[in-house]
């Protein structure tokens, strides 16, 4: 099994991501801390705990954390994911509560009790994790591994036109992780799962409907491009119409974007890839974030060739086979559903 600490900002993709996680019989969810990001960090919390309880998910620690970002202001993107983070759906008012820890707590206590064994996975903001270091500067060779959503490097941005969300919100954390982390042994560099690879992994309607097939769901569920905007999902099982309806919001976005009626799966993919790395294919690479840049502040910058003369610190997803992903997506996440 994989233990894993998980780091969102729940946002539509983390909602899945946390599915493809509780649906992973490979993952052992140590605990789920809250960053702002997508929406506030209390929002997040709300959000976390309403999934896990919609799906029967263990009783894992949800721990709130960093409500804004280390030095810029906080940023919110409910264009993105909707008022509460998780478009059109409606989650029932969880009844299970929140930690009384700190999210910093959770990965610090965690990582000293099990060394060498926890994977993190991070896929809102670094905010939680960069102060996690500064209070035990030992978490980055006490941790397994990290994987992180985040950056954009051969690749246009996705907040800025340089710049990635994650990184963008807080850019200074950004830059404290991958500092911290280049002293991890070569086999233990943080995979980073970023917009370069991440926008290849495109939700479509169709996986939709094969998702609520897989679930036993009726009737066939389907999104259509041709729908009045909003509409909600009749499926007979709840996971998939809550599912269903998250996906829509998430879908139109991308659609006033001019990406399509698809969906990025950004957040689903970085957690797929920290369940089984053979997944995607890295290469190493020097990460650094620009934090003066008066247009380019919180661009990602990889030094591919070491021409900055330092050791890599990073391994770069550059490639992956999204259908493997949406195959494993499909059938586990349709099973969890069905549950
Ligand atoms: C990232 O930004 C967020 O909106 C998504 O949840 C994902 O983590 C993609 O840039
Ligand atoms: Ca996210």
């Amino acid at each position: 099994t994989t233990p894993l600490i998980v780091d969102v900002d729940t946002g539509i993709d983390d909602s899945l991501a946390l599915l493809y996680l509780l649906a992973s019989p490979e993952a052992e969810l140590v605990g789920i801390t809250c960053t702002a990001g997508n929406v506030n960090a209390r929002q997040v919390a709300i959000n976390n705990l309403a999934w896990l309880e919609l799906c029967n998910g263990p009783d894992v620690e949800v721990a709130l954390g960093a409500e804004v970002p280390i030095i810029a202001p906080l940023m919110t993107t409910e264009e993105t994911h909707g008022p509460q983070g998780i478009g059109y759906a409606e989650l029932p008012a969880p009844t299970r509560t929140l930690s009384t820890r700190h999210a910093t707590q959770v990965w610090i206590d965690n990582a000293r009790k099990r060394p060498g064994e926890i994977t993190g996975l991070i896929t809102g903001p670094l905010t939680n994790l960069a102060l996690a270091v500064k209070l035990e500067p030992e978490l980055p060779l006490l941790l397994k591994r990290i994987v992180v959503m985040g950056g954009a490097f051969n690749h246009p941005g996705n907040t800025t036109p340089t710049t990635e969300w994650n990184v963008a919100v807080d850019p200074d954390a950004a830059k404290i992780v991958f500092d911290a982390f280049s002293v991890v042994p070569d086999d233990r560099r943080p995979v980073i799962c970023a917009l370069d690879v991440t926008e290849r992994i495109e939700m479509h309607p169709h996986h939709i409907a094969e998702l609520a097939r897989a679930a036993g769901s009726t009737p066939d569920e389907i999104i259509s491009p041709d729908d009045e905007p909003g509409r909600r999902s009749q499926a007979s099982n709840k996971v998939i119409r809550h599912l269903s309806d998250a996906v829509r919001f998430y879908m139109e976005f991308h659609r006033l974007y001019e990406q399509g009626f698809l969906a990025h799966m950004h957040d689903p993919f970085a957690a797929a890839v920290a369940l089984d790395p053979s997944l995607a294919t890295v290469r190493e690479a020097t990460v650094d974030v620009e934090l003066a840049g008066t247009l380019t502040r919180g661009q990602t910058v990889a030094d591919w060739r070491g021409m900055w003369g330092q050791r890599p610190n990073a391994a770069i997803v550059v490639d992956t086979d999204p259908a493997e992903f949406f195959r494993r997506t499909i059938d586990r996440v349709g099973a969890l559903a069905r549950a």
